[in-house]
């Protein structure tokens, strides 16, 4: 096995992310050493039609991929000789937005003679929240919160992750970024919601917390965006569109009191996970775990109920390589390879 063949060696792995907006790539080395991070964002390309094209997408990873591949490998003073595996995240994610990269990591993979490593993406999301620890405070509760996926997991290890609970419709960042439609709010919704939301009331309007059932642990989220809908539109969408005369306050009233549903939300399934089974750690990662708001209220939780909380720091939120390449080590050193037979999936 190639991982134990290099016992006490550093291991250097390039990683690559093309799931969905961002074109990224990132050497790092045993895990948690960044020695380089690029990410190419496309939200310029995205703004005017308010969410990922997937043709969009697509061709400019075509373009964007050799260039940013090369500056990860350079900024990390690597070369073929010293690296020792290329990651590639094929799976969940825009199959058109995944295949250039699975693509790309083949390829190199393929010409430099190195061995390929494929992860989930939405369970590297995790490891942004991990980099810094040597060890995890066993049972953990992981929630991932993005712009396609929101899920708690019971999470033994990097590479152990069990699912308990996830959204039955929008992930939380989708019902950020169509609330921000609604209010006609750039796009990417969520840093715009977040922004306007520091004026409001969170407690103006009481948007519905939607609990599902008592014991549940998955999530839904279009019902608070329907509510939104219809508070400016009036019920059935019979009522003039009142965005346009809306007072500044009144959008930051409306951001403020929504970001707080979903944040009420998202608080109360992570106690109920965390509790359910004993965890002395909640983890949290994913373009939302950015939003301040959400940090601190399970920052708070985490305090009131004696757990330690593990973020992810801000600019590793959001889709990045470093945590491909991160969560790449661990498959890595337990042999766990792909072949050239790799192919991109939709769903994990
Ligand atoms: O993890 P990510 O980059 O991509 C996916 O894997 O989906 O997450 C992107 C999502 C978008 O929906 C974006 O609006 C949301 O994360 N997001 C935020 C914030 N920053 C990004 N949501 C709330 N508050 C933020 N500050
Ligand atoms: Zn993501």
């Amino acid at each position: 096995m190639a991982g134990l063949a290099l016992a006490g060696k550093e291991i250097r792995i390039l990683g690559i992310e093309t799931s969905c907006d961002e074109t990224a790539a990132a050497v790092v080395a045993d895990g948690r050493r960044i020695l380089s991070s690029v990410v190419a964002s496309q939200n310029k390309l995205h703004e005017r039609f308010g969410g990922v094209v997937p043709e969009i997408a697509s061709r400019a990873h075509i373009e964007r991929i050799y260039p940013v591949v090369a500056q990860a490998v350079e900024e990390a003073g690597a070369d073929r000789d010293s690296i020792d595996a290329i990651a590639i995240a094929n799976q969940p994610g825009l199959v058109v937005a995944l295949i250039v990269g699975v693509t790309a990591a083949k390829a190199l993979a393929l010409a430099w003679g190195k061995p390929l490593v494929a992860v989930n993406h939405v369970h590297a999301h995790l490891q942004s929240a991990m980099l810094a620890e040597e060890s995890l405070d066993l049972p953990a509760v992981a929630l991932v919160v993005s712009g396609g996926h929101t899920s708690l997991y019971d999470c033994e290890s990097a590479l152990e992750l069990e699912l308990l609970g996830s959204t039955i419709d929008d992930a939380a960042g989708e019902a950020f970024d169509k609330v921000a439609t609604i209010l006609n709010l750039p796009y990417p919704g969520g840093p715009s919601i977040e922004k306007v939301a520091k004026d409001g009331d969170p407690s103006a309007i009481d948007f519905p917390r939607s609990m599902l059932d008592r014991d549940s642990l998955d999530f839904s989220f279009s019902g608070i965006k329907t509510a939104v809908l219809y508070y400016c539109r009036g019920q059935n969408m019979k009522g003039e569109n009142r965005v346009a005369s809306m007072s500044g306050q009144e959008i930051a009233d409306i951001a403020a009191s929504f970001q707080a549903a979903v944040i009420d939300v998202l608080t109360a399934k992570t106690r109920r996970a965390a509790d359910k089974i004993g965890a002395a750690t909640v983890l949290l990662g994913g373009g939302v775990a950015a939003n301040t708001a959400l940090r601190e209220a399970l920052g708070r939780m985490c305090e009131e109920s004696g757990r330690k909380l593990l973020v992810a720091p801000r600019p590793l939120c959001t889709d990045n390589a470093v945590m491909v390449a991160s969560l790449a080590y661990h498959k890595f050193r337990a042999g766990q390879f792909a072949d050239m037979n790799l192919e991109p999936k939709a769903r994990a």
